[in-house]
This record gives C-alpha cells, structure tokens and sequence, in this order.
C-alpha cells in the first residue's frame, strides 16, 4: 500500500506513543461495538431458524429483541465499525513504517465487507419490521384494491429479503472480522514481515485463528450482558409481548453470559500459547491473570443472579466486563510493543535523523566541522607537511603565524601571493568556521612533524 507510506509523517518516539494509546481506544470501540452486532446478528439468526422450524412466536419476538440492539442508527453503525477500522489502519501505517508488513490490506478489505454486511444486517432487520406491518394491515382488512395488490408485491419482496439478507450479513460480517483478526495480529508475529508471505499462509495462521475465537466468545459475552442491561435492569421501560417471552428472553440470555464466560479464561490461554515467545513481557502475563481475574468475577455474579433469580448484579457485570475489555485490548497492544520494539528503535533513529536534518537545514544547530576533514579534503593534494607538493610544506610556512591565528585564517580566506617561488594559491572557498577549524589543525599539528 504505497499511498500510506507517502502519507506517513515523521514521528518522534512521543509521537508513537500516543498513537499506541489511541490505537487501543480504537480496538476497544471497534471490539465493543462489532462485538455487540456479530453477537446479536448470530443469535437474532439462530432464533430466525427456530421460528422457521417450529412457528412459535416467541422465537420470532426474540429475533427483533436481537437484531434492534446494535441496528439503532447507520450513522452510528458506520461511526463505530468502519471508522475504527480505518483509523487502526493509519494508526498501524504511521508505526509500522518501512516493515514491509502487509496489514492495510487486510484492513481495508476489513472495512468493505464491513460495510457491506452492514447493508445486509440493516436490510434483515427492516424486513422483519416490514413484516409485521404487512401482517397488521392483513389483519385490519385493507378493502382499497390497488393498495393490496401493492402490498402484495412488497410482500414477497421482504419475505426474500427476510429469507436471505441475515444469513449473508452474517457470513459477510465473519468474514470482515476474520480479516481484522489478521490485520490485528500480523505484526506480533516476526515470521510476517515478510513481504513474499503468501495469502494462503496469513488465512490459516493459528494466532489469526484464536483471535478469532476469541472475538466471537467475546461477541457472545458482550451481547447478553447488553441485553440484560437494556431489558431487565431496574428502571428499564422494556414491554413483553407475555410474561412467558419474558422469562424465555431473561434465562435464555443469563446462560448464554455464563457458559461463553465460562470458556473465554480457556480461549484466552489458547491465545497466549498461539502468540511467539518474543511477544511476552512480564507486562502482558500480569495483564493476562488480572483479565482472568475479571472475568472469574463476572462469572460469580451472573451464577448468582441465575442461582437467586435475580438481575440486580447486571449494572456491575456490564461495568466489570468493560474494564477486562479495556485490559484486555490493552493487553494486546503491550505484546505487540514487545514484538516491535527493534522496529521502534529503527523508527526513532530515522526520526533523530530526519530532525538532525530539519534543524541542520534552518540554522538551527551547527554542524561538527573538523578541520582534519578539511585538510584531507581540501589542502592534501598542494599541501604536506614535510614536502613541497604544489604548496610549500606547512613545517615550513606556518611557524610564521605562531600567535597570528587571525592572519593565517585571513589567508585561507582571501589566499595572496607570498612567494615568488610559488604560484599563487587558488582561493579554496572556505566558509569563516571552516577556516578557523583548519587553521586551527595546522597550527597544533605542524609542531608534531
Ligand atoms: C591548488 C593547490 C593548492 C591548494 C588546493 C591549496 N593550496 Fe595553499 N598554497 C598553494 C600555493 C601554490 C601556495 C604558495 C602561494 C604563495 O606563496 O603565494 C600556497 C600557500 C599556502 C600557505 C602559506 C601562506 C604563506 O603565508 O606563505 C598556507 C598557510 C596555505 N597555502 C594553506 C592552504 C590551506 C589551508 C588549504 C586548504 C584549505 C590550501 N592551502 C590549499 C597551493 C594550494
């Protein structure tokens, strides 16, 4: 992705630091959100097979209660999805500059399935909706003739939309968070920076692979809390078609927290061991235990509340599970500092030298002059010391500006002629610091010979 290098701007390890904090505010929305939209999509479509199946309504009442949670506003949707995955992008393209890493890829065809299954998901839930009212105006018995036949044809073109647009968001969306997976983890791993890796190889590596696991547990976790916080917290306004649905929708969602919390302290060790050796630090293990600690805790609560009948602990839960997201993400971000950290030290060497330069070129700080460089350079091929070249040997003519320094610049400067016996010397167009510094080499070296 060449554009993105062009746009990457030179950085100082300040710089990467703050991005580093920005990218792990990204990961943390983009997860959180995401999360909650492939975690309700999955289950609004399971609960539409049911219903398929067997006609009982209150499968169908739940695939609404699912598919609403995350579908409240596009503007919303595209904020919290595309944008983080794009900026993740950018993020990664500023620290990750000159690797050879081929992360944006990823990330771009991230962000277009994406939007993509956005279409369909949206598409789903509006065909339910549209469903129900097609049904109401069935019921209430529309006698105008045009206007049924009307209905009639929108009808059949929902119940198509309905049968097949959850199904591709779906798959669509898995395969959009697939991607993130990998573009997320490409560079923990050394063995991909290299540019001649195949796509084959990325699809199938096994650290992509449980962070995928990972993500959809996640999904599963952060939809049932989100959930039982928005119907069944205390002051919630929720109405239930029965009780009956109620109590289905309340059980339903309190195991689903349970058993997926149950198996995320297993996935995220799986995670651990799919990670290289060179990503540990003491950091990210203390982070690790502190996540499962977290976790163990939102477990506790949720058996209680199913043990005692009772939601009162779901405000704690939601608030518990979004600190060991946060850890989490956080978690992520310290092996990836871990495994790029050589890749850091070369950036911030390249930033000294771009800023040496910048500085150098607007006067900012003067340049080392050597004045044995410049003898080397400039005098050597008229001048030695010892022998008469085309010039006569220092030892010899500069004994004459012993104490008379301002002299000997003042000829280097503006050469005169001296010496019958010599040709003039060409002005040799020193600069004033440049002359002082190799009078100043002569003066303390033609003793020595
Ligand atoms: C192209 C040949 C040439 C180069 C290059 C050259 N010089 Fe000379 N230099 C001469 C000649 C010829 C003389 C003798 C001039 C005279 O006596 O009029 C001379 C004379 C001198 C003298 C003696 C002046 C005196 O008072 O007798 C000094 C000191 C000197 N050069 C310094 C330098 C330094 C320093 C450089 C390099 C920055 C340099 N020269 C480069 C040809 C050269």
């Amino acid at each position: 992705m060449e554009f993105l290098d062009k746009i990457v701007l030179h950085q100082s390890a300040h710089h990467m630091e703050l991005i580093k904090y920005l990218l792990i505010l990204t990961h943390f929305l983009f997860i959180g959100y995401t999360g909650l939209l492939l975690g309700s999509v999955l289950i609004s479509y399971f609960f539409k097979k049911r219903y398929d199946k067997t006609k009982d309504e209150k499968y169908y009442l739940n695939i609404k209660k699912f598919i609403d949670l995350a579908t409240f506003n596009k503007g919303a949707s595209f904020t919290f999805a595309i944008i983080p995955i794009l900026s993740a992008m950018f993020g990664y393209s500023q620290l990750l500059h000159l690797s050879n890493i081929n992360f944006a890829f990823y990330f771009i065809w991230s962000a277009l399935f994406l939007f993509i299954a956005l279409i369909f998901i949206y598409s789903f839930k509006y065909s339910i909706h549209l469903r129900d009212i097609f049904s109401l105006t069935e019921k209430s018995n529309v006698q105008l003739d045009n206007l049924k036949s009307e209905i009639e044809h929108y009808k059949s073109s929902t119940n198509l939309l309905y049968d097949k647009s959850g199904l591709y968001g779906l798959l669509i969306l898995l395969v959009s968070v697939y991607f993130y997976s990998i573009a997320s983890q490409l560079a923990v791993n050394l063995n991909n920076w290299n540019p001649n890796r195949s796509f084959i190889t990325e699809l199938f590596s096994i650290n992509s692979l449980t962070y995928f696991l990972l993500f959809i547990n996640i999904s599963f976790i952060i939809t049932s809390i989100i959930v039982l916080y928005k119907y069944f917290r205390n002051n919630s306004t929720e109405k239930f078609e029965t009780e009956e649905v109620k109590d289905y929708l309340k059980n339903f969602s309190l195991k689903l927290l349970l058993s997926f919390s149950a198996i995320l302290p297993l996935i995220i060790i799986l995670n651990v061991f799919s990670k290289p050796v060179l990503s540990f630090s003491f950091d990210y293990f203390g982070g690790t235990v502190l996540f499962i600690l977290l976790i163990l805790f939102v477990i506790s609560f949720t058996y209680l509340m199913i043990k005692e009948n009772h939601l009162k602990f779901i405000t704690t839960i939601l608030l518990l599970f979004s600190i060991s997201l946060f850890v989490f993400v956080n978690n992520e971000q310290s092996s990836f500092d871990t495994s790029t950290k050589s890749h850091f030290a070369f950036l911030s060497n390249e930033y000294d030298v771009y800023e040496k330069n910048l500085k150098e070129s607007a006067g900012l700080i003067k340049v080392a002059i050597n004045g044995a460089d410049i003898y080397n350079g400039k005098c050597i091929a008229c001048h030695q010391f010892d022998k008469k070249v085309v010039g006569p040997p220092y030892n010899t003519v500069i004994p004459k500006y012993e104490g008379k320094k301002d002299q000997l610049v003042k000829f280097i400067l503006n050469p005169v002629k001296k010496n019958p016996d010599y040709p003039s010397m060409p002005n040799q167009g020193l600069k004033p610091n440049e002359a002082e510094a190799v009078a100043d080499f002569l003066l303390s070296n033609y003793k020595k010979n």
